[in-house]
């Protein structure tokens, strides 16, 4: 199977060699080619170039050209923190935080994670599978190829398990790639109230043994956050993950800095997403180590709660992701146009900055940037077309719309899922 997608407006991010993950300044090259052709081979980018410049294509047996008159042609979005498998929806809290309650206090009243628990005990998994894929189509409609997903509203062994298997399906039936992520240290079940180190044994003697099993998880998270899960109680639980093979995406610095990560990084987590309370001590943790801080802008703006800090890191020459957060508590926006776009306004990110982020810097927090991510010879054609627009600058630009057009995923046009 070969496509040739000819007259594109310009092509972001083309680059001939894979960048990896972007950190500092060079967060700032976003390569374009305007007036290009691209080529794919059996779901691999081949080749792109100038249309003043043709050549790529020599056999022209079994090609389909497609013409992209006026439109950008972008890497498809990398969207590394989602809660996509849930059941229900929570839209009385968020009408109660309206009316003036906290994220804390609707949690305290038997809201949050633990209202989304309640609710995912009494679904089957063929409902969850059902709900997450239509999520997945919408999101997959909006540019992204390549999401992460978290269970965590289970917070049994049993219930765990439903979510992670419902994951597997996903990851079966989708067809961008999926990483799956153990979250059952998201909140501590009412049984474990009073004896929350017995929550973290349930979690690390019941949950991982299976989990590890039927290989269930690429990689184990956890909500560090006063009132919920401790340093210590992290710690047990990422290094008994790491017996498995499964490494840290952890939720930390949401609403209170509390040293969590440095915890992390000496953990030698993959990632460390939220961020929104970050200090200068954190910021030099990070610069130690190699883990990817992750930024999620529509969880700010769905809580109004304070932005990532966005030049603090990157000016400190580290690299920085961009994601959703998808989650029916926080963040019910599985949108990462909106996610760059919040990342320009509110956080002084570059469009070109953001774009990274969101692309191939999301990729690397999923451990997938010599796959997909960029433009780039050798990598998966995973990538949308934008409507005809003046400037890539539109993306963002146009914040609240979604201008993508058309996403192809593995070189094909996607058509949706059927169910
Ligand atoms: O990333 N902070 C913890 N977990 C989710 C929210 C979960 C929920 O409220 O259901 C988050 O924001
Ligand atoms: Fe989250």
């Amino acid at each position: 199977m070969k496509l040739l997608i000819k007259n594109i407006k310009g092509i972001v991010g083309a680059r001939e060699e894979k960048p990896g993950l972007l950190s500092g300044a060079a967060m700032k090259e976003m390569p374009m080619l305007e007036n290009a052709w691209l080529a794919v081979e059996d779901g691999i980018i081949v080749d792109f170039g100038l249309m003043e410049n043709w050549g790529g294509i020599t056999d022209w047996r079994d090609l389909e050209v497609t013409d992209a008159d006026g439109k950008y042609l972008f890497p498809g979005w990398c969207d590394s923190h989602t809660h996509l498998v849930y059941a229900g929806n929570r839209e009385g809290e968020f009408v109660d935080r309206i009316k003036g309650l906290t994220y804390a206090e609707i949690a305290e009243n038997g809201g949050g994670i633990l209202n989304s628990a309640m609710k995912l005990a009494s679904a089957s998994e063929d409902e969850l599978f059902e709900a997450a894929m239509k999520r997945a189509d919408r999101v997959i409609r909006m540019g992204t190829t390549a999401i992460e997903i978290k269970s965590g509203y289970g917070l049994t062994v049993a219930a765990e398990l439903k979510m992670l298997r419902v994951i597997k399906r996903l990851k079966e039936a989708l067809p961008i790639p999926v990483k799956s992520t153990f979250l059952g240290a998201h909140a501590f079940p009412k049984e474990y109230k009073e004896n929350p180190d017995g929550y973290i044994d349930l979690i690390i003697n019941e949950m991982l043994p299976q989990i590890a099993e039927e290989k269930l998880a690429d990689y184990v998270d956890a909500f560090l956050e006063d009132g919920y899960f401790s340093i210590p109680q992290v710690t047990r639980i990422l290094e008994a993950a790491a017996a498995y093979g499964l490494k840290g995406k952890v939720h930390v610095n949401q609403f209170t800095a509390n040293g969590g990560v440095k915890a992390c990084v000496d953990l030698g987590c993959v990632s460390v997403d939220h961020l929104e309370e970050l200090t200068d001590a954190d910021v030099q943790a990070l610069k130690g180590g190699s883990t990817i801080p992750v930024a999620l802008p529509s969880c700010s703006l769905f809580l109004t709660i304070p932005y990532t800090p966005a030049r603090m890191i990157i000016d400190a020459g580290l690299p920085l992701a961009l994601a959703t957060d998808f989650n029916p508590g926080s963040t019910p926006s599985g949108n990462m146009n909106l996610v760059v776009a919040l990342a320009c306004f509110k956080m002084k990110m570059l469009p070109e900055e953001a774009f990274n982020a969101a692309t191939i810097n999301g990729a690397a927090a999923m451990e997938l940037e010599e796959e997909i991510g960029s433009i780039t010879p050798g990598m998966r054609a995973n990538f949308f077309l934008t409507e005809a627009i003046n400037s890539p600058y539109f993306i963002p630009y146009s914040f609240g719309d979604t201008l993508v057009d058309e996403v192809y995923v593995d070189g094909k046009k996607y058509e949706g899922l059927t169910l």
